[in-house]
């Protein structure tokens, strides 16, 4: 793709703020750094307007907890259709890390991330949101 350039104009303070993002997240340049920004808004859009996005849930919680890995495998196969894989890590003689990834209408993203947080014994639990295009 063509890159154009442009100039932009910035207060004082959000230009530190800039060169400051660009520090802390090791961006080789402040032109990556709006990149960033600009498509990170995209991709909120995206969300937002309840397009078909991507992205993962990343789960924590204890095996030994009863009835929790079956409550998460029903929910697993009602949603079967936006589960793109799913990743188990055994992170230590108790914990569990899973990772599964999905493809689907943000709305129902969201859903399924919500009842396998819910699940009792979930010790953490988050959706990364990000895009499909
Ligand atoms: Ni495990």
């Amino acid at each position: 793709m063509q890159v154009k350039r442009f100039g932009v104009s910035l207060e004082e303070d959000l230009l530190k703020n800039l060169d400051k993002l660009v520090e802390t997240q090791n961006f080789p340049n402040r032109s990556q750094a709006i990149r960033y920004l600009i498509k990170k808004n995209l991709v909120e859009d995206e969300w937002e307007g309840n397009e078909e996005v991507a992205g993962a849930i990343v789960l924590v919680y204890d095996h030994h907890k009863r009835g929790l890995q079956t409550r998460s495998t029903e929910l697993q196969h009602d949603y079967h259709h936006l589960i793109l894989s799913v990743q188990h890590v055994h992170l230590n003689h108790d914990n569990c890390l899973e990772t599964i990834a999905v493809k689907g209408k943000a709305s129902e993203l969201i859903e399924l991330s919500n009842k396998l947080i819910a699940i009792k014994g979930i010790k953490h639990g988050q959706l990364v949101m990000s895009t499909a295009k």
